[in-house]
């Protein structure tokens, strides 16, 4: 299996929020990166988010303008899946739906050499079941990254059931590689992060629909009172509303009636509202 150490060029699959985001952070640390998305204009968007997100560190100090610049050198997009033939590691990041991953993970299977590990940034499917579209099961691991993730320090690690040993410590040494500190969990659904926090926001969205309070006060009551930068319905606008209910009914299916989504949460999403990237969720924005 191919090591750390001779990893320079990283393959991204997705140029979304989560990809854009990853593919960034590997630049920033030096690594050439091929980033891969089905259309066009998803890539242009894509790369638009990252100038954007590098623009961003450079007007708070946090990146030096010499350094975005290099970062966005070493940035390429391509719609052929082909392109990643020379990758010394994938991260996948499209659609959390398994057909679609089980099909790319296919694909990468052909395309990259049989001794590079191929990791999902995927937040609630399982890994073993991913890997299992491939012949290298072995090789494939989670790596579970958080929005927005040029900010958010922490990595998930997750270990599916043919996961070597190996991919576990490359995956770990690489989120560390990028400022990341990790935790690792066995593959059970919503691993650690999504099987606490996806209830607690969809607790936010039954409390808010029954009434409890106001959506304000349930969010800074949250803010206040535990100490999070978000309470649970910012929090979810934050990360979309689709990707929630998307979450909770994987956790809903696999773990039974305690992750059932609320009726609010499906209700917005099927009109639309999917938080910030639509402008509406719980709140308007501009
Ligand atoms: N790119 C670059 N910089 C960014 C950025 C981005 N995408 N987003 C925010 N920043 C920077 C801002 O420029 C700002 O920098 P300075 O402080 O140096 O000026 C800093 O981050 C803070 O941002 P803001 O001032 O805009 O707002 P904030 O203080 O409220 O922080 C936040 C924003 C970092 C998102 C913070 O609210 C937060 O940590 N929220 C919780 C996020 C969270 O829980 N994420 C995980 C979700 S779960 C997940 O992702 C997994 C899953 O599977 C669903």
């Amino acid at each position: 299996m191919r090591g750390f150490d001779s990893i320079e060029r990283i393959g991204v699959v997705g140029a979304g929020t989560m990809g854009g985001g990853i593919a960034q952070v590997c630049a920033q640390q030096g690594y050439d990166v091929v980033v891969r998305d089905i259309e066009q204009e998803y890539l242009d968007r894509g790369f638009s988010n990252i100038e954007d997100s590098l623009d961003r560190l450079v007007n708070s100090e946090r990146l030096t303008r010499e350094a975005a610049d290099a970062a966005r050198e070493r940035l390429t997009g391509t719609t052929d899946l082909a392109d990643l033939v020379d990758c010394d590691l994938v991260v996948e990041a499209a659609l959390e739906d398994m057909a679609v991953k089980q099909d790319v993970f296919a694909d990468l299977d052909d395309v990259v050499d049989e001794d590079v590990v191929l990791a999902t940034n995927t937040s609630t499917l399982s890994i073993t079941t991913i890997a299992s579209a491939t012949d290298r099961p072995e090789g494939v691991v989670g790596l579970h990254f958080m929005n927005p993730v040029p900010v958010m320090k922490g990595v998930e690690v997750v270990v599916g059931e043919r996961t070597a040993a190996e991919a576990v410590s490359l995956a770990h040494e690489f989120a560390e590689a990028l400022g990341k500190e990790t935790w690792e969990s066995d593959d059970k659904p919503g691993f650690v992060s999504n099987r606490i926090l996806m209830p607690w926001i969809n607790e936010g969205v039954r409390a808010f629909d029954e009434g409890v309070a106001t959506k304000e006060d349930i969010d800074r009551g949250m803010r206040l009172g535990t100490n999070v930068p978000m309470g649970p319905l910012e929090l979810a606008d934050h990360i979309g509303l689709d990707i929630c209910l998307d979450a909770t009914q994987t956790l809903h299916e696999e773990l039974g009636d305690r992750y059932k989504p609320a009726y609010l949460l499906a209700r917005k999403v099927d009109a639309g509202d999917l938080g910030k990237k639509t402008g509406r969720g719980f709140y308007d924005y501009e």
